[in-house]
């Protein structure tokens, strides 16, 4: 494969976005993972499915980064999950460390590669990635929009009782509580969901689309989703492999845009062969905008816990 892509993290997440990366034949695979064993195991019971799932790519597991180097994009799951009562906030420290540590392994053996980031708080995950890689803003981008979007999109289909593939959605803002899904924006077939549902019915599958990811601890108790978030990284990894030139939202460094100054936060944008290409800066309504400052003030929040850790 002329593509190579490193999943860091050989747990849930990224043990399911390495099989669905090689598995749709984008890229061969480096899995990487703290623990000795894991991703070595999961790495060859992987390439032992390739046969039957019918894809050349080579997946290898290590404990090292020596073959990770060249990279053309590094997806960084790191870390650990919350379990039932936690905040995804609470995993704060414990993540900052390694998502730092790991991040300049990467940028060492992959400068030019794009980083794509997924270990909780998302948001401010990034802001330690950006720093600790020192890659220009176009290449360091976190998944949560796309995720809290398919939430969405599947909460409208379930309703409308109409397939997946005509809903559009819109989530912005920070990957917490005070995310926006953008209702307006949502579509069935073109169709705004405010000319289908009514606003009661829409603020109700707009609570539960906020809640999408403590809904699933709550079921599985051990840990968070993994499915969704693996398919929705891969989705940003494909934009950028095939320069597909997606509009997705992501979480990016803002640098004016929407008014928030050296702040990663969700908004929609052009992902392609340079990672990064536009910021896709949309109208907003009062309230729109109001909801989305509440959200960039809790990421404001986080960057100053980051900042307290540091010191
Ligand atoms: P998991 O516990 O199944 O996997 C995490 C893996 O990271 C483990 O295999 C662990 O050994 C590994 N790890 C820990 N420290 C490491 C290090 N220094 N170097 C390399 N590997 C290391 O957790 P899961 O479910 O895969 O979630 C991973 C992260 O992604 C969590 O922080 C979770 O909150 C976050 N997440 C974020 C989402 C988003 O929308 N941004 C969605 C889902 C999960
Ligand atoms: C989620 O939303 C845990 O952030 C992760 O499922």
């Amino acid at each position: 494969m002329d593509k190579k892509v490193t999943v860091v993290g050989a747990g849930n997440v990224g043990a399911t976005a390495a099989q669905r990366l090689a598995e749709k034949g984008l890229c061969d695979v480096v899995l990487v993972d703290i623990v000795e064993g894991v991703p070595q195991g999961k790495a060859l019971d992987l390439m032992e499915a390739a046969p039957v799932e019918k894809h050349d790519g080579q997946v290898t597991g290590t404990n090292s980064y020596e073959a990770t180097e060249g990279s053309d994009i590094v997806i960084i799951t790191a870390g650990i999950p919350r379990k039932p009562g936690m905040s995804r906030d609470d995993l704060i420290s414990t993540n900052a460390g390694i998502v730092k540590a790991v991040t300049k392994q990467v940028a060492k053996y992959s400068p030019d590669a794009v980083l794509i980031i997924v270990s909780n708080p998302l948001d401010a995950m990034c802001h330690v990635a950006y720093e600790a890689s020192g890659f220009p803003k176009n290449r360091v981008i976190g998944m949560a929009g796309v995720l809290d979007s398919a939430r969405f999109r599947a909460f409208i289909a379930m309703e409308l009782k109409v397939s997946v593939e005509n809903i559009h959605a819109f989530v912005l803002g920070g990957h917490g509580d005070t995310m926006v899904p953008l209702p307006r924006y949502s579509t069935v077939a073109g169709i705004p969901i405010t000319e289908l549902l009514p606003q009661e019915r829409i603020a109700e599958l707009v609570d539960r689309t906020a809640n999408g990811g403590a809904e699933i601890v709550g079921l599985l108790k051990t840990g968070s989703a993994f499915y969704a978030p693996a398919s929705s990284a891969v989705e940003m990894a494909e934009s950028i492999l095939k320069d597909r030139k997606k509009i997705l939202p992501c979480a990016v460094y803002l640098d004016g845009e929407y008014g928030y100054k050296e702040l990663f936060i969700g908004v929609p944008v052009k992902l392609g062969a340079g990672g990064v290409e536009e910021i896709i800066e949309i109208k907003l309504t009062e309230a729109e905008k109001a909801a989305l400052d509440k959200s960039a003030a809790a990421v404001e929040e986080l960057k100053g816990v980051l900042k307290n850790l540091k010191s």
